[in-house]
């Protein structure tokens, strides 16, 4: 059997270098590699309702940021299934299913789910951000609406970041549960997590644990160059690093765990002029390298910047100048999605078609009523 991947994205604000490095640029990749009969890429409206119940608008124009930033940056639908979440119902049906096969208990124990509810202010205990509101029962739940986006299309391959890790394992817990109570009918998926050690977790520009929309600290998709340029110059590095000529760290210092991230061979020709100054000039051939010099002295940190900046606007160019064109073409991006989603729907269909005759509740498919009926009219005619 052919791998599938199922992957997807909350539409709560644009796409960042994070998400980029994170998953998009793996997920081009993927698409392009030939090794999978089909990939889902779902815009997951549905879930990001679960905690912006009252904001239904901000997913809703969210929708369209996210289609946009998908396919200026790689995403061809000719390869890729990129469909809206919400408007595909027969996974709130398999959702209800799965529901009877996890426990609160086991619910409570996802680290995930756990740290966003801290996060969110969710949690009813009496520290401070605290809001009294408590957890809406459906952002308790995603894990479980997230095994259904993942069974529903038979995938094989989820290709996410780290912090999904507990909802993949709830799914195979899931499926495990599934097929040995019904049958053999769900897919066990895998996790595939970013391969480079720095996209596990891109830092935000101030070098918080992660990017994130409300913290401020995120390098987006759509930024202008100019925009680039002023968030690199603000951002962390080494806080010991006060004269060129001091020593510098590397490790933790945000500027170069982007570079890690960003940074490719041909870099180091291409702007080789950001490391020639008034006062003292370099000559880089690779990262390691540039580090050495940061840790013996001498390599300011305006440099590094500078050199960052452009490495940034190298990756992010093509991906803006994609993206201004399918900004005048709106009507084909969701064509695009509404297409995309009529084709996952049909492939859902059949998958909660497979659950409901392995659960025997299909009472009214073809054959099968006339066999109820048979059943139960012997029962009662003894
Ligand atoms: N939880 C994912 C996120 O936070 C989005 C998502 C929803 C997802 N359903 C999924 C990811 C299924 C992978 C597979 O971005």
């Amino acid at each position: 059997m052919g791998k599938i991947i199922l992957t997807g994205d909350r539409p709560t604000g644009r796409l960042h270098i994070g998400h980029y490095v994170g998953s998009l640029r793996r997920r081009v990749e993927l698409q392009n590699s030939g090794q999978f009969e089909k990939i889902f890429i779902m815009i997951a409206d549905a879930q990001a309702l679960t905690d912006n119940a009252d904001n239904p608008e901000k997913v809703r124009q969210n929708i369209i940021e996210v289609a946009l930033d998908y396919l200026s940056a790689g995403l061809d639908p000719e390869k890729s299934n990129l469909f809206i979440q919400s408007q595909i119902s027969e996974l709130t049906e398999l959702d209800f299913f799965y529901q009877n096969l996890v426990t609160v208990q086991r619910l409570q124990r996802n680290p995930t789910v756990k740290a966003e509810i801290q996060m969110r202010g969710f949690s009813e205990s009496s520290d401070e951000n605290a809001n009294k509101a408590g957890t809406p029962v459906g952002f308790f739940c995603y894990p479980i609406s997230q095994a259904a986006d993942i069974t529903a299309f038979k995938a094989t391959t989820v290709p996410v970041g780290e912090d999904q890790e507990p909802m993949i394992e709830q799914t195979r817990e899931i499926v495990r549960k599934f097929n040995s109570t019904y049958g053999e009918v769900l897919v066990e998926p895998e996790i595939m997590l970013p391969d480079n050690a720095a996209c596990l977790r891109l830092p935000g520009t101030d070098g918080k644990a992660k990017m994130s929309k409300s913290l401020g600290n995120c390098i987006y998709l759509s930024d202008s160059a100019e925009e680039v340029n002023a968030k690199v110059k603000s951002m962390f590095t080494d806080p010991n690093h006060l004269q060129v000529s001091d020593p510098g760290k590397v490790e933790g210092n945000t500027v170069f765990t982007y570079l890690d991230a960003f940074c490719k061979p041909e870099h180091f020709d291409k702007f080789a002029s950001c490391f020639v100054g008034r006062k003292a000039s370099f000559e880089f051939h690779s990262l390691d390298e540039v580090k050495n010099q940061y840790r013996q002295g001498g390599l300011g940190d305006m440099m590094v910047k500078n050199f960052l900046a452009a490495v940034l606007n190298d990756t992010l160019e093509p991906i803006r100048a994609r993206r201004h064109e399918l900004e005048q073409n709106i009507p084909y991006v969701y064509e695009v999605l509404r297409k995309g989603t009529e084709a996952a729907r049909a492939v859902a269909a059949q998958t909660l078609a497979d659950v409901k005759r392995a659960m025997r509740i299909n009472y009214f498919d073809e054959g099968v009523l006339d066999e109820l009926i048979k059943e139960q009219s012997a029962k009662y005619s003894k």
